[in-house]
């Protein structure tokens, strides 16, 4: 029997599927884009098309496998979605879903991850939540474009802190609890970095490490909104809903650091300044 790792073409899903087949677990990818997982995987990782939105790709993204990563791609606003497709694996016999959720979810109903949590729950499908912190591939990918033309990080964030994680570890966790089903069933996991950073202090670390002076632009919601969506051309839903979760943010409901990560996997979490060194290319 297999692991299907959705998203696999996605920030997480990537690292996900790595770690797997370093742990050398048979796995499936799936997307909506097969050229796509084609070119990232080779030939030699089976892929297959699955769409959430269609529900007759359903059963072959779900044949042989018993085991699933999954998340859910940030267009789908509604957790409902993403039920259908939670239906199908239930009806399949799943035996452990690990679910790419959100730090603090479990008291906070808005985000979409709360329900799907829930319905997840209330159908007995064996789950494994990844219950994380932002990432750091934030300011390395969409925030990039703010810091490389500009100097300057645009988030609305405030004051607030932020107990940053690598993507990558995320993937090491998600491989971890799936190789393990039975250990890890029914489990939820609050995993960060090893320290929590506002954001004058990233600017301060992303200037050391790449010589500049990025500062932070401490913007208000309205002045963010703007430049996403009419600077940057963003949908407006998903500005709306970063806008969410970053007024979540400057509550301090991103500010915890837990140990959980190193406890699963016996690895200790990347930190900003590392990430930043390793990742150089893409604020320069
Ligand atoms: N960024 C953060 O700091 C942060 C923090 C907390 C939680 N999260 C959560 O993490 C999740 C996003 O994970 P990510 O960043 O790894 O994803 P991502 O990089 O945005 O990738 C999205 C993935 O979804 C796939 N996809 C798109 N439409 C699909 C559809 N209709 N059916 C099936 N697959 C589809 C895409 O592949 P194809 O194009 O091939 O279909 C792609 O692999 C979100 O739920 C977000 O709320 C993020």
């Amino acid at each position: 029997m297999k692991i299907l790792v959705t998203g696999a073409s996605g920030t997480v899903g990537k690292y996900a599927a790595s770690e797997l087949l370093k742990m050398n677990e048979p796995i499936v990818v799936a997307g909506t884009d097969t050229q796509k997982l084609l070119k990232i995987y080779g030939k030699d990782v089976e892929r297959v098309k699955l769409d959430f939105t269609k529900e007759e790709t359903f059963d072959a993204a779900l044949q042989d496998v018993d085991r699933v990563f999954l998340m859910r791609p940030p267009h789908l606003g509604k957790a409902e979605d993403l039920f259908p497709f939670i239906q199908r694996m239930k009806d399949h016999g799943i035996k452990l879903v690990s679910f790419l959720s959100l730090m603090g979810v479990e008291k906070n109903p808005f985000p979409p991850h709360h329900k799907i949590e829930k319905h997840i729950s209330e159908l007995g499908l064996p789950f494994a939540y990844i219950r994380h912190g932002f990432f750091m591939q934030n300011l390395s990918g969409i925030h990039a474009e703010e810091i490389k033309n500009n100097n300057e990080i645009l988030v609305p964030a405030g004051k607030s802190k932020t107990s940053f994680i690598d993507a990558a570890d995320i993937g090491l966790a998600v491989a971890t609890v799936l190789k393990d089903p039975e250990k890890f069933k029914n489990t939820a996991h609050t995993l960060t970095g090893p320290e929590s950073l506002d954001y004058f202090e990233v600017a301060e670390i992303l200037s050391q490490v790449t010589k500049k002076n990025i500062s932070y632009a401490d913007p208000g919601f309205l002045a963010y909104r703007r430049h996403y969506v009419n600077n940057r051309g963003f949908d407006k839903k998903y500005v709306n809903v970063t806008m969410a979760l970053y007024l979540m943010t400057r509550l301090g409901t991103a500010e915890k650091v837990t140990d959980e990560f190193e406890k699963m996997t016996g690895k200790k979490p990347n930190n900003f300044r590392d990430f930043v060194e390793r990742n150089i290319d893409c604020f320069m």
